[in-house]
């Protein structure tokens, strides 16, 4: 493929981060760590626009997220109009604010699907992770998902003081009756990066968890709950296939408005990030500077230029390669042909030579 924008080219997917305040504390959180990202939200009719202009770009799936989007009011009107307009709706949640009437108002809006998080499959190992005691009542949202016939997905986040609980997690997801489970180790971007720290398991627990997966695949069979597991990306050495490339299947409206290829992406300078109050999502798709930056394969340079896995790994994550290098167009350091890999493999040496170490929580709390 060129690096031409894809004229032909459009999203199947949106993540629509309704906000970033949020009460729970968990310490690998994605948001950004700036407090000036919490200003600013869209309102409901901006909101609207975005999902009109969504579904006319060819998008076919929103993922309403935060911070927790439940603490948004007008949540149901939202997922109303994007029932209305043919859009797939899955909400992304921590659960503990789904009540049983919040759940009927969002079945009865045409809500499709939910993604519940957990902190980990032990109460109070769950509830030191949130900060609060949330646990309990995630799994009565969970109950509540299931009795009202809405697929339940439950998410874990895996790092240093959780990823031994991949057993306990997967006998959780079956006692909730969830469809999914997805086990995704810690993406390092915002609060997760600030924590990497405490967070980042060693190479014998990520080894230990992807045997546990495969285990647990082996025992369930064609059952559920279906196991989707998110490798610890550092400790590989080829790297994920960022956002299934740059500009090419999803995209991100922040609270804020602004439009993102990726939901880490405004950490990188001179994108000239544009919002939706700026401009419509056909134009900032298709011609943007953000967009069309790292889109294609004609901005990368060597060994990535030359490599037969371009096309497949996209040459890896643009905000790894910029918060490891400096230089958001470089290789993705994870890969060993990157002449930083070094850096990776430094990293998770380290973590290895290290006692396990409290994990913080993100502080201050999204307000
Ligand atoms: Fe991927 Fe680039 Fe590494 Fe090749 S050199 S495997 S394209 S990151
Ligand atoms: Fe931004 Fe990977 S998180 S490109």
């Amino acid at each position: 493929m060129s690096a031409a924008a894809p004229q032909d080219g459009r999203p199947l997917g949106l993540l629509a981060e309704l906000t970033y305040r949020c009460p729970l504390r968990c310490a690998y959180c994605s948001n950004p760590v700036a407090p000036g990202a919490y200003t600013g939200e869209l309102a409901l009719a901006e909101w609207c626009r975005v999902l009109d202009e969504a579904r006319a770009l060819g998008v076919l799936q929103v993922h309403l997220s935060g911070g927790e989007p439940l603490v948004r009011r007008d949540l149901p009107a939202i997922v109303a109009h994007a029932h209305r307009l043919g859009l797939y709706t899955n909400l992304i949640t921590g659960g503990h604010a789904l009540s049983a009437a919040r759940l009927a108002a969002l079945t009865a809006a045409g809500l499709d699907h939910v993604q519940l998080s957990v902190q980990d499959a032990y109460a109070a190992e769950a509830d030191a992770i949130a900060g609060r005691p949330v646990h309990a009542r995630k799994l009565a949202a969970a109950a509540l998902v299931v009795r009202a016939g809405l697929p339940l997905t439950v998410n874990a986040v895996l790092h240093r003081a959780n990823i031994g609980s991949v057993e306990a997690l997967v006998a959780l997801a079956e006692r909730l009756q969830a469809d999914r489970l997805e086990l995704a180790n810690a993406q390092y971007y915002g609060w997760a990066l600030l924590n990497r720290r405490a967070l980042l398991p060693t190479r014998e627990q990520a080894d230990a968890a992807e045997a546990a997966v495969r285990a647990a695949r082996r025992r369930l069979g064609d059952g559920r709950p279906e196991i989707v597991y998110v490798p610890a990306d550092l400790h590989d050495d080829l790297p994920k296939p960022c956002m299934q490339g740059w500009g090419a299947r999803q995209l991100t409206v922040a609270p804020d408005g602004q439009v993102l290829p990726c939901p880490a992406a405004a950490q990188i300078p001179g994108l000239g990030i544009l919002t939706v109050r700026q401009s419509s999502l056909d134009e900032i798709w298709f011609r943007s500077p953000a967009f069309n930056r790292f889109r294609g394969t004609d901005w990368m340079s060597e060994p990535c230029r030359g490599c037969p896995r371009r096309e497949v790994d996209h040459g890896g994550c643009r905000c790894q390669a910029f918060q490891l290098t400096g230089d958001a167009a470089a290789t993705d350091p994870v890969c060993r042909l990157s002449p930083h890999h070094a850096l990776v493999t430094e990293i998770v040496r380290e973590a290895g030579e290290r006692p396990a170490e409290p994990v913080p929580r993100r502080s201050p709390p999204a307000r």
